[in-house]
């Protein structure tokens, strides 16, 4: 209906890559921002989004050699930031499972790593293209920079040991490529980019090699992807994360990837308690254009969004929300698409009020699967974390490590919390604990919880949770 290769949405792209590997670097580059050093530890723990739009493209693209001929058809890319700590697998999966086009980051300097390789399996399962970012050149020997022009020319500017070195490492990361059953080739020696993967060399420092980059993916969205690009009325979104932001509640970060959201949408969404809850939209919140959706920013409201786009959600009732679709319910028939989301979730778009309750129906028994996997023990500690993302890597973490957990929550802790920690205490002494990432813990909580002898551990890594609750176990002992 009305789709065409004259109206194309904006292209999805995730990035993807094994820790430290410059992910955030790169966007930060891309935006000139400086995201990643507000980082705890440096370490992404959640996921992001930005709108890039065509006009950003356009000028940083300016040095690529024969873009001129280049005609720019897609209104921009929105682009998905990832975590590459081990544990955080499952927003890997969430980021790659809602792309069109992926960006996989290799630090030239250590070749694929593991999570290089989790990541490339992801985007193998699911036949998303993808072109490699050959991160961090300028730490080639004797490097020298040379911003502002064509990563060819750069290239063949370098001394000849810098060339050298150059050569062997990419060798060696096709080779890891081959050894994962596929071809690799530097983008400007690729003989079919149907079947060979491009390596682009990057520095997100210099910002060397950024402009191909973007070339690259925007050339290879309109070739290879420009029918499913085409924009569709037909709603396909769905929950990037659930947070407790300050002065709005609880919020959802939201991938709208197909058709458009207005103010005053009604939305049905699971819950945490295994129901449902069908809300209207209070307000459509985006970042300025080239600013990350997962930092606090000044949030435009928009009374109606069109995909693609990065949208933050406020509405009643959201902080019963853990895992969702969004169905928009308005008056004029039915419409029900099978494209999956979420890995495993459906999206179903209802277009009467009649079709609420079998929405909800289908949203529950969706989320039972999903929260399979959020297993509860009677006996264990509390874990609370500002996003849903955060919080099932935390859990991933923990049960790894063998440490039950009996409760969880996103949002800051508060009394009752430490009323139900309490209660874990009469059981089990060490369990009597509330594990508590990026979250505040209000003051009349924390007192309570010194009267009754609760322990509360605070941390903004959730590495250090556990280092922490380990000690107090021990110390226990
Ligand atoms: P996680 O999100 O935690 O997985 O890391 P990441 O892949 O987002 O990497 P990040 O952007 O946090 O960068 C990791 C480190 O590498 C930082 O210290 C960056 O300054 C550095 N770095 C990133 N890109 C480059 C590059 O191109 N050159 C050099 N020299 N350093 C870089
Ligand atoms: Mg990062
Ligand atoms: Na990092």
């Amino acid at each position: 209906k009305n789709r065409s290769v004259s109206n194309l949405r904006a292209a999805v792209i995730c990035v993807l890559g094994h820790v430290d590997t410059g992910k955030t670097k790169i966007l930060d580059k891309l935006r000139r921002t400086s995201v990643q050093a507000g980082e705890a530890g440096g370490i992404t723990q959640q996921i992001g989004a930005t709108n890039v739009p065509i006009e950003n493209i356009k000028e940083q693209t300016k040095i690529v050699r024969g873009i001129s001929q280049t005609e720019f058809r897609i209104p921009g890319l929105l682009i998905i930031d990832t975590p590459g700590h081990a544990s955080f697998s499952n927003l890997r999966s969430r980021g790659s499972s809602l792309c069109d086009m992926a960006i996989l980051v290799v630090d030239i300097m250590h070749g694929l790593e593991e999570q290089t390789i989790e990541s490339l399996n992801l985007l193998k399962a699911k036949k998303t293209p993808f072109v490699v970012a050959l991160n961090k050149i300028d730490r080639l020997y004797d490097w020298s920079t040379m911003s502002r022009k064509d990563v060819r020319d750069i290239i063949s500017s370098q001394g000849p040991n810098t060339q050298n070195e150059f050569q062997t490492r990419t060798k060696q990361v096709i080779l890891q490529f081959a050894e994962q059953g596929m071809n690799a080739a530097l983008f400007y020696e690729n003989p079919d980019p149907k079947t060979y993967v491009s390596l682009v060399p990057t520095s997100a420092i210099t910002g060397e090699g950024m402009g191909n980059l973007l070339a690259l993916l925007v050339t290879n969205c309109q070739s290879m992807l420009a029918k499913r690009l085409m924009f569709s009325e037909e709603l396909q979104a769905t929950v990037l994360e659930v947070k407790a932001i300050t002065g709005l509640g609880t919020t959802i970060d939201c991938i709208l990837v197909n058709g458009r959201l207005r103010e005053g949408d009604t939305v049905v969404m699971a819950t945490s308690d295994g129901g449902s809850i069908v809300t209207q939209i209070r307000s459509l919140l985006m970042p300025q254009p080239m600013k990350e959706l997962r930092v606090k920013n000044d949030y435009i409201e928009h009374k109606e969004v069109v995909a693609a786009q990065g949208v933050k959600i406020a509405a009643k009732d959201l902080e019963k929300v853990i895992a969702g679709k969004i169905l928009s319910v308005e008056s004029g028939g039915v419409v029900c698409s099978g494209q999956p989301i979420i890995s495993g979730l459906n999206i179903l778009v209802a277009r009467s009020p009649d079709e609420v309750e079998i929405c909800k129906e289908e949203v529950v028994k969706d989320l039972a699967r999903e929260l399979g996997r959020i297993k509860l023990q009677d006996r264990g500690v509390l874990v609370q974390a500002s996003t849903l993302g955060s919080l099932e890597a935390l859990l991933e973490f923990l049960k790894d490590s063998k440490i039950p957990y009996s409760s969880v929550k996103i949002g800051p802790v508060v009394k009752r919390d430490v009323m139900k920690a309490s209660s874990m205490l009469e059981r089990e002494n060490q369990y009597g604990t509330i594990l508590a990432f990026d979250v505040k813990v209000e003051r009349d909580a924390q007192e309570l919880a010194d009267q009754l002898g609760v322990k509360i551990f605070q941390a903004d890594i959730i590495y250090h949770l556990f280092d922490q609750f380990t000690a107090h176990r021990e110390q226990l002992k």
